[in-house]
């Protein structure tokens, strides 16, 4: 999502839309307790305790890298309170520069941009990271199609994906990498709902599937704001009942603001946005310094258990 998105949305009524918002943050975790949770010495009940972790992970989405404001060592500051909290491995959602996907972007644009997230990156090279692309993330200006950098081909060798959709497992939990940019965005082509239907249909019964893209699949937030959802969200909820022993939780980024809604057993947690105001101060309906709307900026921490149950916690940052 852009600004110019956002003002778009900005005159929606928003009486009717139950956005969890500042209720749903937490503060950052006490990886000093067990399982890193926030409880109080023996207030965790006899259930809770049962529960094996299989997985930590650390859900970033729109970091919008760039020059300007900072950004990169705030981006490490991040990074060194994430590291603290003893993750698997990072989803990153997209919108990973600041933007490419504008007619008047240059080529010398897009490669600084990328710079700077390549050196980032490298610093990170002792974790796993599984990226998903986001609208910004194109660049469309090149001079012609045949252009190295044109499209969706040059963020994927950017971000070492194995394409612009995938899916792997870790720890008996299964993962899938959706592309929502596609015609009436978000939304999956006709070749990626094929895979996905057969990448869900040759799993086993029972296996914990949990699903990242950059456009929220559900939401309550984009009433709130004009960036939008996956405008297939039928086909993906009637998908995911069929499959509904193994869908958990779909995870999302793109309008920056920070909700979860549960629909048919499954979760969908849009996660923020790391850079908050694209790391700029903000507007007159910022809540809070570098804050898009009601929401700090931040990043998820997702506990994933043997179980198949999952927590998500959206954590603020200050930098
Ligand atoms: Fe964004």
């Amino acid at each position: 999502m852009n600004r110019r998105e956002l003002l778009k949305g900005l005159g929606l009524t928003a009486g009717t839309v139950a956005a969890t918002g500042l209720g749903a943050l937490a503060a950052p975790v006490d990886t000093t307790a067990p399982n890193g949770r926030n409880e109080a010495p023996g207030t965790g009940n006899a259930l809770a305790a049962k529960k094996k972790r299989a997985l930590r992970i650390a859900h970033i989405t729109d970091v919008h890298m760039r020059p300007e404001h900072d950004a990169p060592k705030r981006f490490r500051q991040c990074m060194e309170e994430i590291k603290r909290q003893k993750i698997d491995f990072f989803l990153n959602g997209g919108d990973t520069i600041y933007a490419a996907d504008y007619g008047h972007i240059t080529r010398d644009r897009v490669n600084e941009q990328w710079a700077i997230w390549k050196q980032l990156r490298e610093e990170l090279s002792g974790y796993e990271m599984h990226s998903c692309l986001g609208n910004h993330d194109m660049w469309w200006a090149a001079p012609d199609k045949a252009d190295a950098m044109y499209g969706k081909d040059h963020v994927v060798k950017q971000l070492g994906t194995p394409g612009r959709y995938y899916s792997f497992d870790k720890k008996g939990w299964h993962f899938v990498i959706l592309d929502s940019n596609n015609s009436k965005a978000g939304s999956l082509d006709e070749a990626q709902r094929t895979w996905l239907e057969a990448d869900l249909q040759q799993l086993a019964p029972n296996t914990p599937v949990l699903m990242l893209s950059h456009y929220p699949l559900l939401a309550a937030c984009t009433s709130l704001d004009g960036g939008g959802m996956h405008t297939d969200y039928k086909y993906l909820i009637d998908l995911f009942y069929q499959h509904k022993d193994k869908v958990k939780a779909c995870v999302s980024g793109h309008i920056h603001l920070q909700d979860r809604v549960e629909y048919n057993g499954v979760q969908y947690f849009c996660n923020g946005a790391l850079s908050g105001f694209w790391w700029e101060d903000g507007d007159k309906h910022s809540a809070g310094k570098c804050w898009y709307q009601q929401t700090p900026p931040g990043y998820a921490i997702i506990d994933l258990y043997e179980d198949g149950t999952v927590e998500n916690r959206y954590i603020p940052h200050s930098f």
